[in-house]
Protein backbone atom coordinates (compact mmCIF):
# COMPACT_ATOMS: atom_id res chain seq x y z
CA UNK A 1 0.00 0.00 0.00
CA UNK A 2 1.13 3.32 -0.73
CA UNK A 3 2.64 5.13 1.81
CA UNK A 4 0.18 8.17 1.38
CA UNK A 5 1.97 10.85 3.35
CA UNK A 6 4.73 10.75 0.69
CA UNK A 7 2.20 10.58 -1.82
CA UNK A 8 1.26 13.55 -0.62
CA UNK A 9 4.70 14.81 -0.45
CA UNK A 10 4.83 14.38 -3.84
CA UNK A 11 1.78 16.26 -5.15
CA UNK A 12 2.92 19.12 -2.42
CA UNK A 13 6.48 18.97 -4.15
CA UNK A 14 5.24 18.89 -7.58
CA UNK A 15 2.88 21.98 -7.46
CA UNK A 16 6.24 23.95 -5.82
CA UNK A 17 7.96 23.28 -8.65
CA UNK A 18 5.05 24.14 -11.01
CA UNK A 19 3.99 27.19 -9.58
CA UNK A 20 7.74 28.26 -9.01
CA UNK A 21 8.67 27.82 -12.52
CA UNK A 22 5.39 29.83 -14.25
CA UNK A 23 6.37 32.50 -11.66
CA UNK A 24 9.85 32.96 -12.92
CA UNK A 25 9.04 32.40 -16.65
CA UNK A 26 6.59 35.57 -16.05
CA UNK A 27 9.31 37.44 -13.80
CA UNK A 28 11.26 36.41 -16.91
CA UNK A 29 9.74 37.45 -20.20
CA UNK A 30 8.69 40.75 -18.20
CA UNK A 31 12.38 42.06 -17.81
CA UNK A 32 12.82 40.88 -21.38
CA UNK A 33 9.89 42.51 -22.88
CA UNK A 34 11.06 45.78 -21.15
CA UNK A 35 14.36 45.75 -22.36
CA UNK A 36 13.90 45.06 -25.96
CA UNK A 37 10.53 47.70 -26.09
CA UNK A 38 11.23 49.49 -29.36
CA UNK A 39 12.29 52.96 -29.18
CA UNK A 40 9.38 56.37 -29.82
CA UNK A 41 8.65 56.63 -33.41
CA UNK A 42 11.43 58.18 -35.27
CA UNK A 43 9.43 61.20 -35.84
CA UNK A 44 9.27 62.09 -32.18
CA UNK A 45 13.02 62.40 -32.55
CA UNK A 46 13.57 64.19 -35.77
CA UNK A 47 15.37 67.36 -36.44
CA UNK A 48 13.69 70.29 -35.70
CA UNK A 49 15.07 71.38 -39.35
CA UNK A 50 13.07 68.81 -41.33
CA UNK A 51 9.65 69.42 -38.96
CA UNK A 52 7.12 70.14 -41.77
CA UNK A 53 6.58 73.83 -39.33
CA UNK A 54 9.84 74.44 -39.89
CA UNK A 55 10.35 75.88 -44.20
CA UNK A 56 13.70 74.36 -45.46
CA UNK A 57 14.85 78.28 -45.93
CA UNK A 58 15.37 78.38 -42.37
CA UNK A 59 18.06 75.64 -42.27
CA UNK A 60 21.62 77.51 -41.48
CA UNK A 61 25.14 76.74 -41.95
CA UNK A 62 28.49 79.13 -40.63
CA UNK A 63 29.19 81.81 -42.05
CA UNK A 64 32.77 81.24 -43.86
CA UNK A 65 33.42 84.54 -45.94
CA UNK A 66 32.93 88.13 -45.53
CA UNK A 67 33.61 91.24 -47.60
CA UNK A 68 34.55 94.50 -46.20
CA UNK A 69 32.73 97.75 -47.17
CA UNK A 70 35.10 100.67 -45.79
CA UNK A 71 37.91 100.62 -43.21
CA UNK A 72 39.32 96.68 -43.86
CA UNK A 73 41.87 98.06 -40.99
CA UNK A 74 39.24 97.87 -38.28
CA UNK A 75 37.59 94.80 -38.97
CA UNK A 76 39.01 91.20 -38.63
CA UNK A 77 37.60 88.71 -39.62
CA UNK A 78 38.76 84.61 -38.79
CA UNK A 79 36.93 82.07 -40.51
CA UNK A 80 38.40 79.14 -38.77
CA UNK A 81 36.67 80.36 -35.12
CA UNK A 82 33.79 82.55 -36.79
CA UNK A 83 34.49 85.29 -35.20
CA UNK A 84 34.81 88.88 -36.22
CA UNK A 85 35.53 92.09 -34.93
CA UNK A 86 34.44 95.65 -35.58
CA UNK A 87 36.34 99.06 -34.46
CA UNK A 88 35.35 102.70 -34.06
CA UNK A 89 38.50 105.03 -33.05
CA UNK A 90 39.71 107.83 -34.54
CA UNK A 91 39.46 106.21 -38.07
CA UNK A 92 35.61 106.22 -37.99
CA UNK A 93 34.29 102.77 -37.94
CA UNK A 94 33.73 100.09 -40.49
CA UNK A 95 31.19 97.89 -42.21
CA UNK A 96 31.24 93.94 -43.01
CA UNK A 97 28.78 91.87 -45.30
CA UNK A 98 27.93 88.87 -46.39
CA UNK A 99 29.06 88.18 -50.02
CA UNK A 100 25.96 87.18 -51.34
CA UNK A 101 22.26 88.21 -50.91
CA UNK A 102 19.69 85.52 -49.52
CA UNK A 103 16.23 85.47 -50.75
CA UNK A 104 14.37 84.40 -46.97
CA UNK A 105 15.99 82.43 -44.01
CA UNK A 106 17.18 82.78 -40.62
CA UNK A 107 20.23 84.39 -39.49
CA UNK A 108 22.17 84.73 -36.12
CA UNK A 109 25.06 86.00 -34.27
CA UNK A 110 26.43 86.02 -30.88
CA UNK A 111 26.90 89.93 -30.36
CA UNK A 112 29.19 91.48 -27.51
CA UNK A 113 28.69 95.44 -27.85
CA UNK A 114 31.68 97.40 -26.84
CA UNK A 115 32.38 98.59 -23.59
CA UNK A 116 33.34 102.11 -21.69
CA UNK A 117 30.72 105.56 -23.05
CA UNK A 118 28.94 104.65 -26.05
CA UNK A 119 27.03 107.43 -26.42
CA UNK A 120 26.34 108.61 -30.28
CA UNK A 121 27.56 105.19 -31.54
CA UNK A 122 25.05 102.89 -33.55
CA UNK A 123 26.28 99.09 -33.25
CA UNK A 124 24.17 96.41 -35.51
CA UNK A 125 23.18 93.59 -37.37
CA UNK A 126 20.95 93.89 -40.03
CA UNK A 127 19.41 92.65 -43.34
CA UNK A 128 19.40 94.86 -46.51
CA UNK A 129 19.25 94.56 -50.43
CA UNK A 130 21.80 97.49 -50.78
CA UNK A 131 23.08 99.62 -48.34
CA UNK A 132 22.85 102.95 -49.86
CA UNK A 133 19.87 102.66 -51.73
CA UNK A 134 17.09 104.37 -51.28
CA UNK A 135 14.52 101.79 -52.26
CA UNK A 136 16.02 99.36 -50.10
CA UNK A 137 14.29 96.53 -48.45
CA UNK A 138 15.68 96.07 -44.86
CA UNK A 139 15.16 94.55 -41.35
CA UNK A 140 17.39 95.67 -38.42
CA UNK A 141 18.49 95.19 -35.10
CA UNK A 142 20.71 98.26 -33.60
CA UNK A 143 22.09 99.06 -30.42
CA UNK A 144 21.92 102.89 -29.84
CA UNK A 145 25.13 103.83 -28.16
CA UNK A 146 23.21 106.06 -25.09
CA UNK A 147 21.90 103.07 -23.55
CA UNK A 148 23.28 99.72 -23.48
CA UNK A 149 20.20 98.36 -22.16
CA UNK A 150 18.30 98.85 -25.25
CA UNK A 151 17.95 97.41 -28.60
CA UNK A 152 16.01 99.13 -31.69
CA UNK A 153 13.91 96.58 -34.18
CA UNK A 154 12.92 98.02 -37.45
CA UNK A 155 12.25 97.05 -40.84
CA UNK A 156 11.88 98.62 -44.43
CA UNK A 157 9.74 98.09 -47.65
CA UNK A 158 11.21 99.91 -50.51
CA UNK A 159 12.95 102.14 -48.97
CA UNK A 160 10.09 103.18 -46.44
CA UNK A 161 10.76 102.39 -42.59
CA UNK A 162 8.79 104.07 -39.78
CA UNK A 163 8.60 101.11 -38.26
CA UNK A 164 11.10 101.71 -35.29
CA UNK A 165 10.52 99.50 -31.95
CA UNK A 166 12.50 100.23 -28.94
CA UNK A 167 13.17 97.36 -26.82
CA UNK A 168 14.48 96.52 -23.21
CA UNK A 169 17.08 94.06 -23.05
CA UNK A 170 17.40 93.58 -19.18
CA UNK A 171 21.12 93.64 -19.94
CA UNK A 172 24.01 95.52 -20.45
CA UNK A 173 24.82 94.49 -24.23
CA UNK A 174 28.40 94.57 -23.10
CA UNK A 175 28.14 92.80 -20.79
CA UNK A 176 29.08 89.11 -22.50
CA UNK A 177 27.64 87.41 -25.65
CA UNK A 178 24.12 87.24 -26.32
CA UNK A 179 22.26 85.87 -29.42
CA UNK A 180 20.52 87.94 -31.51
CA UNK A 181 18.58 86.07 -34.78
CA UNK A 182 16.49 87.53 -37.21
CA UNK A 183 14.15 84.86 -38.87
CA UNK A 184 12.49 86.20 -42.37
CA UNK A 185 10.07 84.26 -44.19
CA UNK A 186 7.61 85.57 -47.04
CA UNK A 187 4.62 86.36 -44.71
CA UNK A 188 6.21 86.80 -41.01
CA UNK A 189 9.68 88.16 -39.49
CA UNK A 190 10.79 87.73 -36.35
CA UNK A 191 13.36 88.74 -34.20
CA UNK A 192 14.69 86.45 -30.81
CA UNK A 193 17.09 87.47 -28.26
CA UNK A 194 19.00 84.59 -26.46
CA UNK A 195 15.96 82.50 -27.87
CA UNK A 196 13.14 85.10 -26.83
CA UNK A 197 10.69 86.54 -29.50
CA UNK A 198 10.80 89.96 -29.04
CA UNK A 199 8.84 90.92 -31.99
CA UNK A 200 6.81 89.67 -34.85
CA UNK A 201 5.36 90.98 -37.66
CA UNK A 202 3.50 88.85 -40.07
CA UNK A 203 2.86 90.39 -43.86
CA UNK A 204 -0.85 91.97 -44.08
CA UNK A 205 -3.52 91.67 -46.87
CA UNK A 206 -2.41 94.70 -49.63
CA UNK A 207 0.64 96.10 -47.32
CA UNK A 208 4.32 95.79 -48.85
CA UNK A 209 6.44 93.45 -47.25
CA UNK A 210 10.47 92.45 -47.30
CA UNK A 211 11.13 90.51 -50.31
CA UNK A 212 14.23 91.90 -52.12
CA UNK A 213 16.99 89.25 -51.39
CA UNK A 214 19.42 90.84 -49.11
CA UNK A 215 22.48 90.51 -47.65
CA UNK A 216 23.76 90.41 -43.97
CA UNK A 217 25.34 93.59 -42.81
CA UNK A 218 26.78 94.75 -39.33
CA UNK A 219 28.84 97.90 -38.76
CA UNK A 220 29.61 100.15 -36.04
CA UNK A 221 29.44 104.05 -36.90
CA UNK A 222 28.87 107.63 -35.37
CA UNK A 223 25.15 108.58 -35.42
CA UNK A 224 25.45 111.56 -33.38
CA UNK A 225 24.42 113.62 -36.47
CA UNK A 226 21.07 112.25 -36.37
CA UNK A 227 17.92 113.93 -34.88
CA UNK A 228 20.59 116.34 -32.94
CA UNK A 229 21.78 113.71 -30.85
CA UNK A 230 18.88 112.18 -29.26
CA UNK A 231 18.87 108.93 -31.36
CA UNK A 232 22.15 107.66 -30.35
CA UNK A 233 23.39 110.37 -27.97
CA UNK A 234 26.25 113.13 -28.10
CA UNK A 235 29.43 110.99 -29.35
CA UNK A 236 31.79 111.49 -26.22
CA UNK A 237 34.74 108.99 -27.41
CA UNK A 238 37.08 108.87 -24.14
CA UNK A 239 36.74 105.01 -24.50
CA UNK A 240 37.95 104.73 -27.53
CA UNK A 241 38.72 101.93 -29.31
CA UNK A 242 35.05 100.89 -29.22
CA UNK A 243 35.23 97.30 -30.11
CA UNK A 244 32.11 95.67 -31.07
CA UNK A 245 32.73 91.35 -31.33
CA UNK A 246 30.20 88.86 -33.52
CA UNK A 247 30.67 85.50 -33.38
CA UNK A 248 28.98 82.13 -34.61
CA UNK A 249 27.33 83.85 -36.81
CA UNK A 250 24.98 81.68 -39.24
CA UNK A 251 23.20 82.14 -42.27
CA UNK A 252 20.63 80.46 -44.41
CA UNK A 253 22.39 77.46 -45.70
CA UNK A 254 19.93 76.75 -48.80
CA UNK A 255 18.91 80.71 -49.75
CA UNK A 256 22.08 82.34 -51.41
CA UNK A 257 21.59 84.43 -54.52
CA UNK A 258 24.41 85.06 -56.37
CA UNK A 259 25.42 88.52 -57.62
C1 LIG B 1 28.63 109.56 -21.72
O1 LIG B 1 28.77 110.64 -22.58
C2 LIG B 1 27.61 111.44 -22.76
C3 LIG B 1 27.90 112.48 -23.83
O2 LIG B 1 28.99 113.26 -23.53
C4 LIG B 1 27.23 112.04 -21.41
O3 LIG B 1 26.04 112.80 -21.55
C5 LIG B 1 26.98 110.92 -20.41
O4 LIG B 1 26.70 111.43 -19.13
C6 LIG B 1 28.19 109.98 -20.34
N1 LIG B 1 27.84 108.83 -19.53
C7 LIG B 1 28.59 108.45 -18.51
C8 LIG B 1 28.08 107.26 -17.78
O5 LIG B 1 29.61 109.01 -18.18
Amino acid sequence: MPNPTAQNHQITNFSIFFWATSFFIIIFTVIISTLTRSPPPATQMADPALHPETPPYHKTQPLKQIAIDYTPDACTHCSDSNSITLVYDHRGGARWRTTTRFLYGTFSSLIQCPKGNTSGLNFNIYLSSMEGDKSQDEIDFEFLGRDRNLVQTNYYTTGTGNREQIHDLGFDCSDGFHRYVIKWGPDLIEWLIDGKVVRKEEKREGEWFPEKPMYLYASIWDASYIDEGRWTGKYEGCDAPYVCLYKDVHVPAETAIDG
